[in-house]
């Protein structure tokens, strides 16, 4: 394992209420402490990345401590801006009418579902261009599991649909040559169709996010979750979807670990529960336990109880 201190961008995923967002804070402030100057960014759209390090955050990046900056990316302003983006890109080469029928469908899109997915997915493209250059590293806080999956699958998926769709272009274009032969300038206008070619610019851009998400040297999966029954299950599965999509996962954190010692009967049957699930997660993750983090007397939230976490990480990642 390459350490996950030497990734270029690192997500933080799992079950719902595992500990994502304290987790990606804690290792985002620890990497900053370490010299890195670094992104953390919340995809969640219930966002708490802000709330946890007691600042306002939104759409353009913010400073949080020397050398950590943080962003929550908003899916309703990310798709408005994306869907814009496609419409200007739309302009040229068709007549008002047709315009306005794309814009009537595109208008459409946005309130469609995947919408969301798409624009997140296109801000990762517009960030992974940057890391290396305006920031040494990148950590992202992902939403619950499902929902991330499917942001991940986007490039597989995507690229399959768009190839259908270039192709299909690409015959309705040969017959249109065909029957235009006189014409040159028609023949002209159909060998560079502006849709043909937004289309190959989305799938280069979402062949890039593939080739960077299964880069083991840059980027890493960790998975956070806690010795119970549920998210075990749930983290075994994701790990699988990813390994199937060929996406590294770097290893698991398992949070919210009872004490050693507990002074009560109840807490003393809790950690008896614990142990089967503690057993379990040695089982099926084993050497890809990073580190284990305790549940501690008080909520995660500033700058102080995010350092105590982190403090977890050193040595262990
Ligand atoms: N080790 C810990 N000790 C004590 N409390 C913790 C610990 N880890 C997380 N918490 C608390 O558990 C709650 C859930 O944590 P967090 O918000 O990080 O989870 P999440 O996985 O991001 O949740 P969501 O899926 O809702 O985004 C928070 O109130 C947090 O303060
Ligand atoms: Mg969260």
């Amino acid at each position: 394992m390459d350490g996950l201190i030497n990734k270029q961008v690192v997500f933080f995923g799992g079950k719902g209420g595992v500990g994502k967002t304290t987790c990606s804070s804690a290792f985002s402030l620890y990497l900053s402490r370490k010299g890195y100057k670094t992104l953390v960014l919340s995809t969640d759209p219930a966002h708490s990345l802000g709330d946890i390090f007691e600042t306002e955050l939104g759409n353009e990046a913010v400073k949080l401590a020397e050398n950590l900056y943080g962003i929550e990316i908003d899916p309703e302003i990310e798709s408005k801006k994306y869907i814009d983006r496609i419409k200007k890109q739309m302009k040229g080469g068709f007549s008002p009418l047709i315009i306005n029928e794309i814009e009537k469908q595109l208008d459409a899109a946005y309130h469609s579902p995947g919408a969301a997915e798409a624009a997140i997915f296109d801000k990762f493209i517009e960030i992974i261009d940057v890391v290396g250059r305006e920031y040494d590293r990148v950590v992202f806080d992902t939403a619950p599991t499902g929902h991330t999956m499917r942001l991940l699958s986007l490039p597989e998926l995507m690229g399959g649909w768009l190839d259908g769709i270039i192709k299909r272009r690409k015959d309705v274009n040969e017959l249109f040559n065909m029957v235009s032969k006189v014409e040159k300038s028609l023949e002209e206008r159909a060998r560079e169709d502006p849709i043909i070619d937004i289309l190959f610019k989305r799938k280069i851009s979402f062949e890039k996010a593939r080739t960077f998400l299964v880069d083991h040297k840059r980027a890493g999966f960790v998975f956070v979750l806690n010795p119970q029954r549920l998210p075990v299950i749930e983290t075994e599965k994701a790990i699988g979807f990813l390994e199937r999509y060929g996406i590294p996962v770097e290893g698991v954190i398992v949070n919210r670990v009872l004490p050693e010692r507990v002074d009560s009967d109840f807490l003393m049957k809790r950690k008896e529960v614990e142990e089967k699930f503690l057993k379990q997660i040695e089982e099926k993750f084993g050497d890809r336990v990073l580190c284990t983090i305790p549940l501690m007397e008080y909520d995660i939230s500033g700058y102080q109880s995010i350092d105590r976490i982190a403090a977890f990480f050193d040595g262990s990642v």
